[in-house]
């Protein structure tokens, strides 16, 4: 009798946990499919580690700050060893954004700039890197101070002309390197937009040569280069996927199924990890875990960031103070079509936008000393607008033109802004 009833109850757990396991897997199984609204507004909503076999799911996810993790009797670990290799917080933090990008896998950094180093040092001196002339100026400065030191050189040459790049990649394949190209989506501060998907085919036509954009001026929420046939895709988590200019993040998001015959790209996203884990170049949990509640928003902030900068945009272009608009979003941009193209929302064209003023440097600088709702700081992403004279900031070669004005449209009321502008562009 007794026997009989404990199978019946290990039958009952049996089919319980049966059960149970099916209910996670449709639910996840489902939840691949949904569009990315869903899944940013539910981002690290799952289930976690959970030492003690706890069943329900935090809505929230737990915070997990301990740098150790207990070894079982037998000198095994259940999941985590050190939270230099691997930490509960940042390990959904990176699977969520992997999942936000259609990639299989990602690894997170201590800023944008150290996801960059982790690449430069991932790739070593047999390669040759290729980059924007007119890239976010940390990224050359990284290259020239550091890297080139160790003998990893690279070429600025322009991204937008695929005969350049075409001369560049043979010139460096008959040296015998693996070519490195950085793209950015739109380039940092000039807002010109190379065509990730040309750039992408041409690249897969040669051994040993791999693809890497910097989407951090777009977002998930925007664009997902993995599905325009990049390698890699970068972001500065520090703006945008944060949100709210209280974190430093950067993170590299790869697909392990995507189409490189070659593997070369499979790696260097392994040595990318290797990087990571043992230099440490990483989040913090807590900075993993501010980014996880920033990404909950992104959608809604990208709306209004977005709708915000086409209204701003379209009050400067036929401002009289202005020499030129770069914003990618207006007809009149050179590569409106191309950005067209590749960005999954029609009327996203992001919430960054630079000037260049008639009266040169000094007007550019009278009218960032105008302004009393935009704030004069660096960086972007953030709820609040910021406006930055760039020359200023940048190193002496930087090729950004001495009259730009670079803007981070914020959530603000957008009249509020443009009377703002209208202000400081008039006196
Ligand atoms: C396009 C782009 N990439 C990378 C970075 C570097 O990011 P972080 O400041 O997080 O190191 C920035 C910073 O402004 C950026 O604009």
């Amino acid at each position: 009798m007794y026997k009989r009833k404990k199978k019946q109850l290990k039958m009952m757990l049996i089919n319980h946990n049966k059960k149970f396991v099916k209910h996670i897997i449709e639910r996840y199984a489902s939840f691949s499919t949904v569009n990315i609204q869903t899944k940013l507004a539910q981002a690290g909503c799952k289930k976690t580690d959970d030492n003690n076999n706890n069943n329900n799911t935090d809505l929230t996810p737990p915070i997990h700050f301990s740098t150790t993790f207990e070894r079982e009797k037998d000198l095994s670990y259940l999941s985590h060893i050190y939270s230099r290799t691997s930490n509960p917080t940042r390990d959904l933090l990176e699977e969520t954004i992997a999942d936000l990008e259609n990639g299989t896998d990602c690894c997170s950094f201590a800023s944008g700039s150290a996801a960059t180093s982790s690449l430069l040092t991932a790739v070593g001196n047999n390669s040759h890197v290729i980059i924007g002339n007119d890239v976010y100026h940390g990224t050359r400065s990284l290259l020239e101070n550091v890297f080139n030191n160790w003998g990893l050189f690279h070429t600025e040459i322009d991204l937008t002309n695929i005969d350049i790049i075409k001369n560049e990649v043979e010139t460096i394949k008959t040296q015998g390197k693996n070519v490195i190209l950085i793209s950015e989506i739109p380039t940092n501060p000039s807002l010109n937009v190379p065509d990730l998907i040309e750039i992408s085919n041409l690249l897969r036509n040669y051994e040993n040569c791999i693809h890497i954009c910097d989407s951090t001026w777009m977002s998930p929420a925007i664009c997902n280069p993995l599905n325009l046939g990049v390698d890699m895709v970068l972001h500065s988590t520090t703006k945008y996927m944060g949100g709210h200019s209280d974190l430093l993040g950067g993170c590299i998001a790869y697909n392990k199924q995507g189409n490189d015959t070659n593997k070369y790209s499979q790696q260097v996203f392994d040595q990318i990890r290797i990087v990571q884990q043992q230099s440490g170049n990483v989040p913090s949990p807590f900075d993993s875990w501010l980014l996880l509640r920033g990404l909950r928003s992104l959608d809604a902030r990208i709306a209004r960031h977005c709708e915000n900068a086409f209204k701003i945009a379209e009050y400067l272009e036929n401002h009289n103070a202005i020499y030129k608009i770069n914003y990618p979003g207006l007809v009149s941009h050179p590569q409106h079509d191309i950005m067209s193209k590749m960005i999954s929302n029609n009327n996203r064209y992001g919430g960054m936008l630079s000037i260049e003023l008639k009266g040169g440097m000094e007007k550019a600088i009278d009218v960032s000393s105008k302004v009393q709702i935009f704030k004069r700081a660096t960086s972007l992403g953030g709820t609040e607008s910021l406006i930055e004279h760039r020359k200023s900031i940048e190193p002496e070669n930087s090729p950004t033109p001495d009259s730009l004005l670079r803007l981070s449209i914020g959530l603000e009321n957008v009249d509020d802004l443009i009377k703002d502008l209208d202000h400081a562009l008039r006196s």
